[in-house]
């Protein structure tokens, strides 16, 4: 979820986890933790998540987004899938499952969420081991050779390490349309003060947009031409009732901003085709991480349907 996504709601956290479980998980400072890479994911992290993606609210969002993908693809190819930062399974057993005869891949960097993966495609899909693949790997990667028909990038949380700055810059960090876009897009603030979500410095906003656009240019290259990408995202509205800010800036970030901000057009790399909101306790990551409780709204996510230019 981007920063400008997130919301002042807060979340009741003792709705899932018990008071043991939830002070386990208190003492956990996301900011620094995730600054620690992708390998955060192997300790408290990691523990955290797999208590997050098993619950009721994310299997059943997991449930509808791959019944939702299946139809989007019904009439497309769909000879390769795969699920970029997997984590651990949960969606993509349901991905093998309903893509019957497709090579189905999961990418991650965390240990841990594979050996897990492992297990659970073991069990949910004993039969299907010469076609489900995983790989480890940081990313974003641009040294991975597939060519998928459908990527998806479900409720992302990638993490860079410090020292990955270089190989973001190589990437598309210093394309210089697209920084020109992000410079004006990260100064510009809302029309009306009260509506400000985006309480960064400029530059911070700016790095942030440009190292999500590498890596959607990751996931774009890891597509055939043509290729789909789905990219499911926390949210506390429906994307036409965002601010007219917060949209361009996620569709600078997912590469699909196709129109000039203040005169700077970015690189598009995405014809974005759909965008649904679903309302969904999944928020709650997005509370956890922020060390907010109590106070209960809405919010879910959007599936966002992305075609490869
Ligand atoms: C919030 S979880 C989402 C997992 C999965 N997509 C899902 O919806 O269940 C984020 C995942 O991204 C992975 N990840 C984070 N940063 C990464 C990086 N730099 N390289 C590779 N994987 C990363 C973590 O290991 C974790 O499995």
């Amino acid at each position: 979820m981007s920063k400008d996504k997130k919301k002042k709601k807060r979340n009741q956290p003792e709705k899932k986890a018990g008071k043991k479980q939830k002070n386990k998980y208190a003492q956990l400072d996301f900011d620094k933790e995730l600054t620690y890479g992708q390998k955060t994911y192997n300790k408290l992290v990691g523990e955290w998540w797999l208590s997050q993606a098993g619950d009721k609210a994310h299997r059943k969002a997991y449930k509808h987004i791959a019944d939702t993908l299946k139809k989007l693809m019904k009439g497309r190819p769909q000879e390769v899938v795969a699920d970029y930062a997997c984590g651990s399974g949960a969606l993509l057993w349901r991905l093998a499952r309903k893509f019957k005869r497709s090579r189905v891949i999961g990418i991650d960097g965390s240990e841990l969420m594979l050996k897990i993966t492992d297990q659970v495609l073991m069990h949910r899909c004993p039969d299907d081991a010469a076609r489900l693949e995983l790989i480890e790997s940081d990313l974003p990667n641009f040294e991975l050779e597939l060519q998928c028909d459908l990527i998806v990038y479900c409720f992302p949380n990638i993490c860079p390490r410090g020292d990955d700055q270089p190989y973001y810059d190589e990437h598309g960090a210093m394309h210089k349309a697209d920084r020109k876009a992000a410079r004006a897009l990260a100064k510009s603030r809302e029309k009306n003060p009260d509506d400000e979500t985006c309480f960064e410095k400029p530059k911070q906003v700016m790095m942030e947009l440009l190292d999500s656009k590498v890596v959607s240019r990751n996931l774009h290259a890891l597509l055939k031409p043509g290729g789909i990408c789905a990219r499911i995202e926390y949210s506390n509205a429906a994307f036409e009732e965002l601010s007219e800010l917060v949209q361009q800036r996620c569709l600078f970030s997912m590469g699909a901003l196709d129109k000039p901000f203040e005169g700077h057009q970015a690189e598009p790399i995405f014809e974005l085709l759909e965008t649904t909101y679903h309302i969904s306790d999944v928020i709650d990551d997005v509370y956890h991480q922020q060390g907010a409780e109590d106070e209960e709204e809405e919010g879910g996510y959007h599936i966002n349907i992305l075609r490869a230019i």
